[in-house]
């Protein structure tokens, strides 16, 4: 007869109660950023990734501000509040009403941001529904950590916590990473019998693998080679460091894809940055949100872009800002964006647009060929196509109270230092001369002068200095 195993249910419990003394912050320590993510999020964006049935939460310090300053949208998310924090066993005793008997639990710290999905999948199946399975890694520098104790056989025989180990224990090197499977029937007896008699007066999880030794149940230590994985943010230098090590390996996936950076150490992504062939990226740049870089897309040094689109062959020069935020950016193909342009939220350029130093967009469509060049404000805007849009000018969008549209046709001449007034639209063809406050519509093909008159006084004297 053919027995069909299903897989036991998921559920994460991620332990996120502690203080995070060393931080010596206001903020708690798993809302830190890592590569612009909380570390919290990190954690419970891989989690997503299992699939799990439930995820629970603890939390302690700053409860209230971690919960309000993550998202989670997969699978059941809940919190459970550890006050005060007596150890991680103690931690995971809180969690237990949100445990269901059948499944496995998966145990996490909100401070290890960079463990992989995969990592985890590979813990699970060590565990396999009947064995207590640790993540275990062995270093050079074990201090601090817990050991991992084994019989002569190799067996798991327990973990012992740095400030309680032997000088002899103190020498082993493989330890303890914080994260376990353990199926729920099993842990909930074992949580129920911890104590706090040891070095630092705390219920340690830790503690569940000698129990589990004395009841005959199986430990398997599930080890792994790479450190970034399991590696804890401590203090603002582990914060700064993991967040090298992690922009380094990113940098080489980026290359490993044919991106050519100028210097993997000077390259900061901060979200998702997708890249087509022959993208070439200068030094000290940083991607924020979803950043996509078409094809031969050339970026010049010391641009921050956020959340925007960049098509083909288009190239930004240095110093530019791109934010797009909620609306997004979209530069269209083989535009030439700065050096020292800003675009903002719902900007939207066509093919070839030129956009030149200190000129300003914002929430504004420029059609193909249309260039801003020097020292511009467009906002709330439609422009045409091949609009030459001179120095100095402004679509004065904004009357104290309301923003209002400025539509300018294909074909338009803007002039240097020109106001266009809005609500007002520009025909197309037209022209409007230098200087020039626009208050009305225009017609197409026409020119426009609006400002003083020049005149000639030809007698004036220059005013004299008396003597
Ligand atoms: C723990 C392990 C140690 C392991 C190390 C890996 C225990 C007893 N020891 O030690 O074997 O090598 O992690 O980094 O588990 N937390 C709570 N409530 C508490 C205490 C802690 O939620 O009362 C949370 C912390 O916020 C943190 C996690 O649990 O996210 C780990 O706590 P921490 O104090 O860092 O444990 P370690 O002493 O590092
Ligand atoms: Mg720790």
């Amino acid at each position: 007869m053919n027995v069909i195993q299903t897989a036991k249910p998921l559920d994460v419990v991620i332990m996120a109660a502690g203080k995070g003394t060393r931080m010596k912050s206001r903020l708690p320590k798993v809302l830190h950023r890592l590569a612009g993510k909380p570390l919290l999020q990190h954690v419970l964006d891989t989690s997503a990734a299992l699939k799990p049935r439930g995820v629970v939460v603890v939390t302690g310090h700053g409860a209230a501000e971690v919960q309000s300053g993550i998202a989670f949208s997969q699978a059941q998310l809940r919190y459970v509040l550890q006050e005060p924090q007596l150890g991680t066993g103690h931690a995971m005793q809180q969690a237990i009403p949100h445990l269901p008997d059948d499944g496995i639990v998966l145990v996490l710290s909100g401070d290890v941001p960079l463990t992989e999905a995969q990592t985890l999948q590979g813990l699970i199946t060590a565990c396999d529904g009947t064995r207590l399975a640790l993540l275990t890694i062995k270093l050079d520098d074990p201090s601090g950590y817990g050991r991992i104790m084994r019989a002569a056989s190799g067996d798991v025989l327990g973990i012992v916590e740095h400030k309680d180990a032997t000088e002899a224990q103190r020498k082993i090197q493989e330890i303890y990473s914080g994260i376990m499977a353990v199926p729920a029937m099993l842990l909930k007896p074992w949580l129920a019998r911890l104590d706090n008699r040891n070095a630092q007066g705390e219920y340690y999880l830790t503690d569940v693998v000698k129990f589990a030794v004395s009841d005959g149940v199986s430990v398997v230590a599930h080890p792994i080679e790479d450190a970034l994985q399991v590696a804890g943010i401590n203090s603002p230098l582990q914060l700064a460091e993991l967040e090298r090590a992690f922009q380094q390996r990113l940098a080489r996936q980026l290359m490993a894809q044919g991106v050519r950076l100028a210097d993997p150490a000077r390259l900061d992504v901060r979200g998702e940055l997708v890249c087509g062939q022959d993208v070439e990226i200068d030094v000290n740049c940083v991607f924020e949100g979803r950043v996509e870089l078409g094809e031969g897309v050339k970026i010049g040094a010391n641009c921050v872009i956020s959340s925007a689109r960049i098509a083909a062959g288009a190239q930004i020069q240095p110093f530019t800002r791109i934010e797009g935020d909620a609306l997004g950016v979209e530069v269209g193909p083989g535009a030439r964006i700065g050096p020292f342009a800003r675009l903002r939220p719902g900007t939207r350029l066509a093919e070839e647009v030129h956009i030149g130093n200190f000129v300003e967009v914002k929430n504004a469509t420029l059609a193909a060929g249309a260039k801003a060049n020097h020292l511009a404000y467009i906002g709330d805007a439609k422009v045409g196509a091949r609009v030459n849009y001179g120095a100095g000018s402004i679509t004065a969008n904004y009357d104290g109270v309301n923003k209002h549209h400025t539509e300018i046709g294909a074909d338009v001449h803007i002039g240097s230092n020109c106001l266009l007034v809005a609500p007002v639209t520009i025909g197309a063809g037209g022209t409007v001369g230098g200087g020039s406050v626009i208050t009305r519509d225009t017609e197409p093909g026409v020119l426009t002068v609006a400002r003083a008159k020049q005149v000639t006084i030809a007698n004036w004297k220059r005013p004299q200095k008396k003597k």
